[in-house]
């Protein structure tokens, strides 16, 4: 049992993970900056408000709950969301509980390839300056803080991209609609690269099973980065699955690499729901989600997200049997009639 604090835990990664962490027989703190009933089902699970302003604040409350495990679920890079962060991991580097660190990330390694490479300027990390991909100097400069602080054992936690979105709207998840590339709903798909290409897709629930054991590795186990792997398939297999279950043929583009690099994808239908999720009054996030799918869709075509099981968590924990995305997309697909009550 490990005493572990999930910054961000009111949010769709956030909440996977207290369940996960729960199961997994954890004591869990929530940090958060207002009140939430959102665990008022989970008694043991307690939410603990904070000014991420205040490092020295912060550093007050981890030591009074003696937390010794931080992951961090901030969402998407509002503005600052990367101050916030680096507070919290001075305060934890101060605090003498606090023994490792995660930062928001649970997705893919940013620093893998410049190929993906975002044309932002060193030091931004907000959605509001031009973006393709708006993690990478975020997740870059976070790196070169934990560097600072030896006495914090960190890593990040990448799962490539969530397969619950292939269940959408029909399979429970904490995650909001965010489907990517295969619009199964509306039958058409714009696929990055030349669809043979493997790409990681990790069940949220898979991902949050995975931290829940690594955060009870033994000391100074931890490896920078670490890969979850729920799946790896091809996007020809997605879109065959969900065609047979369907019984229809999907309208298809393809995406060439080019393209990508271009910060370009084929637009389909599921992305109006994300870029309105993430759209304000003041803020329009067309370009920012169609340049993120044309960054991941890059690192998927170049064969970024084809990790091997052997360099992933799954090779120390090879009794965690993980959802697959074939039985996934057949499951909720299948024989689906219009008319079938969404969630
Ligand atoms: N692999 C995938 O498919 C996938 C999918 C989704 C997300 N992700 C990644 O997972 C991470 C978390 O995403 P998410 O969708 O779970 O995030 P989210 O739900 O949008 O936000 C998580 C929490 O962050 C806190 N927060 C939001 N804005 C903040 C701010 N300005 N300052 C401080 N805290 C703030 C909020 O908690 P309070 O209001 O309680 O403070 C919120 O509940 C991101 O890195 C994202 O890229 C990956």
């Amino acid at each position: 049992m490990v005493v572990v604090a999930v910054a961000g835990g009111t949010g769709h990664v956030g909440r996977t993970l207290v369940d996960g962490l729960i199961a997994g027989g954890h004591d869990v703190y929530v940090l958060g900056r207002k009140p939430s009933a959102v665990f008022d089902h989970l008694p043991s699970v307690r939410v603990l408000v904070v000014s991420y302003d205040d490092q020295d604040d912060l550093r007050k409350t981890f030591e009074e709950h003696k937390i010794e495990i931080i992951l961090c679920t901030f969402g998407a890079p509002f503005p600052g969301v990367f101050e916030r962060q680096i507070r919290l991991i001075r305060a934890a580097a101060e605090a003498d509980a606090v023994k490792r660190f995660a930062p928001t990330e649970w997705l893919v390694d940013y620093e893998k390839d410049d190929e993906y490479a975002s044309p932002q300027e060193p030091g931004e990390h907000e959605v509001s300056c031009r973006l393709k991909i708006i993690w990478k100097s975020f997740q870059q400069d976070t790196v070169k803080e934990l560097r600072k602080h030896p006495s914090i054992e960190w890593t990040l936690f990448h799962n490539g991209y969530f397969m619950d979105y292939f269940g959408q709207p029909y399979a429970l998840t904490y995650m909001p609609s965010e489907v990517p590339f295969v619009d199964i709903e509306a039958c058409k798909a714009a696929i990055p690269g030349t669809g043979e290409e493997r790409v990681v897709f990790t069940h949220s629930t898979d991902m949050a099973k995975f931290v829940s054991r690594a955060i009870g590795m033994k000391p100074g186990s931890w490896k920078e980065h670490s890969w979850i792997i729920g799946d790896k398939v091809t996007f020809h297999e997605i879109v065959a699955t969900a065609e047979k279950a369907r019984g229809v043929k999907f309208d298809v583009a393809y995406d060439p690499l080019e393209k990508l690099r271009e910060g370009k994808v084929t637009r389909i239908p599921a992305n109006d729901a994300h870029i309105a999720h993430y759209s304000t009054e003041k803020f329009d996030a067309t370009d920012v989600i169609l340049g993120m799918f044309a960054g991941l869709g890059t690192a998927m075509a170049l064969g970024d997200l084809d990790i091997k099981e052997e360099d992933a968590l799954n090779a120390n924990f090879p009794d965690i049997k993980t959802v697959k995305l074939v039985a996934f997309i057949e499951k909720y697909w299948t024989g689906r009639q219009p008319q079938d009550p969404k969630l």
